[in-house]
This record gives structure tokens, sequence and C-alpha cells, in this order.
């Protein structure tokens, strides 16, 4: 009898991410849904990219939510995903906005991108899932001339957030309102990801620096944060609301 195949990390994401694939997008912070919301992210998007027409790499598109902003706002994309499910939630997106010719998907993983050259490489809430970040931020020097990370402190441990969480967790019990957001990874996935649940930016920056680009800096997506705390019913909006901020690197120094 033959052993039964190893089932490693990445097919249990793969897996982990096409199960939520149609539920994804429920959450309006996943699918940049409310108006108010998609106008931050338009504003932090025309900010920290170069101007359109430019060709953008978005790694971890999932169901396309940056990549469709960025094509609306003139941009050339290819979303590039390990989960078939959540690309073909994004390539249907873009077929019913009218935006499939502005947006290529590609299955694959993040460490092999697509060769480009592209202007810009990007990613939102990606880099926590990646076994080897330090490694596919090396690849995506390959490939591309500027990096711009969007990302957010979720495993903060300061005293605050913990009793904010302590206090959102009871309160929905209570309410009986189910958090917004899908369930976590597993420990022992999770165990295998450096940069998962970060108390601080810190991590992210150094390994932006391990990997070789240059003029790293940072900024605090306070717009971003503010938007995604009004749609939420209160006191969630607030209880919840973790810092966002953008990273943005150059291939050249
Ligand atoms: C939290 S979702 C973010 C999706 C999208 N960037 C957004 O902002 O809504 C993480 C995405 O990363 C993808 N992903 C996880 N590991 C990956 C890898 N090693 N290579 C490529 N995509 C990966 C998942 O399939 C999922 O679509």
């Amino acid at each position: 009898m033959t052993d039964p195949p190893v089932v490693g990390a990445s097919d249990r994401i793969r897996e982990f991410w096409d199960a939520d694939a149609s539920t994804y997008d429920a959450t309006k912070s996943h699918s940049i849904s409310d108006p108010l919301e998609r106008a931050a992210w338009r504003q932090a998007l025309s900010e920290a990219l170069p101007l359109p027409p430019a060709s953008v790499l978005d790694v971890g598109a999932g169901t396309g939510s940056l990549s469709l902003l960025a094509a609306e706002l003139g941009y050339a994309v290819t979303g590039l995903d390990l989960s078939p499910g959540m690309l073909a939630e994004a390539e249907r997106k873009a077929n019913a906005m009218g935006l499939a010719d502005r947006v290529t998907c590609v299955v694959g993983s993040a460490s092999e991108p697509p060769p480009g050259p592209f202007d810009v490489v990007v990613e939102r809430h990606v880099l926590w899932t990646i076994p080897d970040p330090v490694g596919a931020l090396r690849s995506w020097l390959d490939v591309g001339r500027r990096l711009v990370l969007f990302e957010g402190t979720w495993g903060s441990r300061r005293l605050v957030h913990r009793a904010k969480d302590f206090a959102a967790q009871t309160l929905r019990k209570v309410m009986r309102t189910p958090p917004d957001h899908h369930a976590p990874y597993p420990e022992d996935v999770l165990a295998e990801l450096p940069l998962a649940r970060l108390p601080s930016p810190v991590p992210l920056v150094e390994a932006v620096h391990q990997a070789g680009w240059h003029g790293v800096r940072i900024r605090r997506l306070r717009d971003v944060e503010w938007a995604a705390r009004l749609h939420e019913p209160w006191p969630f909006g607030w209880l919840e609301e973790r810092p966002r901020y953008v990273i943005v690197a150059d291939a050249e120094s």
C-alpha cells in the first residue's frame, strides 16, 4: 500500500482560501464595498502607486478587491494567487464591472511571480500568510521597480487592544452578533508563518530591508482606519480597529 500524500502548509492554505472564496467578500473591509472605505482606498492607492497607466502585480490578489480598484484607476493589473477559487471570484467581478481587459489573473505561488517586468508590486494582507516572506520579497525584486505593502498590526499585544478584543468578544456573545471575519488558520499552520499576527510593523520593515529593497518608508493609513470604523455598528468599529499602514520601497536606490 502506498503512503497517503503529505499535505503541506501551502496545500492547506490554498484549501482554506478556496473554501473561503464564496464568503470572503461578505466582510465590507475585504471586498472594499463600502463607498467611504472605497474612497479611502482609492486615495491610498493613488498616493503609493506611480501614475497610471502603469503595470501592477497584485500578489495574493484574492477576490480582486485591490486589483479591481487599481484597474478602475487606469492601471494594467496582473492578479497572482495560490487559490483558483479566490481568483475565479476576481475574474467574475472583473467581467461584471467591464474591467476584464485591464485585469489578468494568474494562479500560482507568491514566490514565483510572472516575469513582468512590473512598474509596481503590491500586496494587501498577504505577507503574514507566506512561510518564507523574505524569499517572496526577493522574488518580487526580480520583477518589480516599486514595492507597496498594505498591512495592519493585527496581533497587537498592547493592554488596550487586548482589553478591547475581550470586550468585543464578550459583547458579540451577548448580542449574538457573529464576528465579521472568517475562522483563523489552525495553530500548526500559523506556527510556520513568521509574519502572522504581528504586534508591530518592525519585522515587516526589517524583512523588506533584508530582501534588498531600497528607501523603505512607511505611512499610517488613518483614512482607511476611519472609514472601516464608521461602517461597523457601534461599538465594534471602535473596539476592533487596529493601526493600518502602507510600506513603500524601490528596487534601485
Ligand atoms: C487575506 S487574503 C487577501 C486577499 C486580497 N489581497 C485582499 O486584499 O482582499 C490572502 C490571499 O493570499 C493568498 N495566498 C496565500 N498564500 C499565498 C501564496 N503563497 N502565494 C499566493 N497567494 C497566496 C490567498 O489565497 C488569499 O487570496
